[in-house]
């Protein structure tokens, strides 16, 4: 069986990583293809590095892009690609721009589509991510799925039984592998309790009054502990587009992103993580960590029912709220949901053989 597997940004890595590790040794040849989605060494070269991933042996280099441009810019250059490989199947992951490309050039090339980390809906189209994964799970099979409301979902949108297979969450596998030896990478000079954020999402920093106001909350928070906010790219330039003195002084400490081993490590520590990132509330889930989500809804709804996920919406006055709560020691209580066992990527393997 010849696979190949399609990676482009941040979250795909941890998601691969252990698909390709358990796969090695069953598949008869792994082709690995990066489409270049993200590029800066500290948000591609660095994660396939500490996850241990083979090199890529094609990178497309897309770059960034709108949306149509990106998308269309993938599928032109891999469709040559999977003409010339013709892999037995191709595997995608979870929901960027590059996962959906991927997706339409291998089914209209009748290359049989494996989606990884599928059924997982927020039910706001306004999302990228949202088309990306209803369009996604509508052409792979079989779809892999991380809890059961995936499943429920994708029964409901009428997708056959059959197709859909229960596995428990890949990324889960990465964390559960990684964690001892995230210890080492924990970055210096640490307070010793903190707060961590993270905030990428369009609908949270695309808009300078918005951001402002994310900012400024943040402030207010650093003045009762600090807060440590490694900054996404995107973030980055719509801040700096804001102009001087928007950044919060004091406790509040601007990083640049952070490979993955030392912003586990991070996580692990903090006494609160505020994020509207969907991996962070998966593994702040699974570390028991708190975690307050800065959106009106997610596509992970199992970290709120059985997690330490709470969703405050984009009202920074109910964010500071809660974080008062667990401050102050009223933190939820969570569990680890059903088949987060670090295991995933071994009933992939199987399945596929
Ligand atoms: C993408 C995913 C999002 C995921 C996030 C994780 C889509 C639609 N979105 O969002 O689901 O949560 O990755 O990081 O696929 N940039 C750089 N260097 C890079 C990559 C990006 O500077 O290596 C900057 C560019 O200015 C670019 C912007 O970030 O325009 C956005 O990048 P893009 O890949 O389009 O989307 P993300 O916001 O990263």
């Amino acid at each position: 069986m010849r696979v190949t597997h399609i990676v482009g940004a941040r979250p795909n890595f941890m998601k691969a990583a252990p698909v390709i590790r358990a796969l090695a040794g069953k598949a008869g040849r792994q082709t690995l293809v990066h489409t270049g989605q993200h590029y800066d060494s500290n948000m591609s070269e660095v994660f396939l590095e500490q996850l241990g991933m083979p090199a890529p042996d094609v990178n497309l280099g897309v770059g960034s892009g709108s949306h149509a441009q990106q998308t269309a810019e993938i599928m032109s250059r891999l469709e040559p690609l999977l003409l010339d490989h013709r892999p037995d199947i191709l595997i995608v992951y979870g929901d960027v721009n590059s996962t959906l490309a991927a997706a339409l050039v291998g089914a209209k090339l009748l290359i049989p589509v494996v989606h990884v980390e599928a059924g997982l809906r927020s039910f706001d189209r306004a999302m990228p991510e949202e088309i990306n994964r209803l369009l996604t799970d509508q052409i792979a099979e079989p779809l892999f799925t991380p809890s059961r409301d995936a499943d429920e979902n994708l029964l409901r949108e009428g997708i056959a039984p059959r197709k859909i297979r229960l596995v428990g969450n890949v990324m889960i596998d990465t964390l559960v592998r990684l964690l001892p030896e995230s210890d080492r990478h924990l970055p210096a000079d640490l307070p010793e309790k903190y707060v961590l954020v993270t905030l990428h999402r369009p609908a949270n920093v695309d808009e300078p009054g918005f951001l402002l106001r994310w900012l400024r909350a943040f402030g207010e928070v650093s003045r009762r502990i600090a807060v440590l906010f490694p900054m996404h790219p995107r973030t980055r330039r719509c801040v700096l587009a804001l102009g001087p003195g928007v950044v919060p002084n004091g406790t509040f400490r601007l990083l640049d992103p952070l490979p993955y081993l030392s912003f586990l490590a991070l996580e692990r520590r903090a006494a609160l993580v505020v994020t509207d990132s969907g991996g962070i509330q998966e593994e702040t889930t699974f570390l028991g960590i708190p975690c307050l989500t800065v959106r009106e809804n997610t596509e992970r709804p199992v970290t709120v029912a059985l997690g330490t996920n709470t969703l405050v919406g984009r009202e920074p006055s109910r964010m500071l709220e809660e974080t008062e709560k667990i401050l102050a020691g009223r933190a939820k209580q969570g569990e680890i949901p059903p088949l987060w066992d670090g295991h995933a990527a071994g009933r992939i393997a199987a399945a596929l053989a």
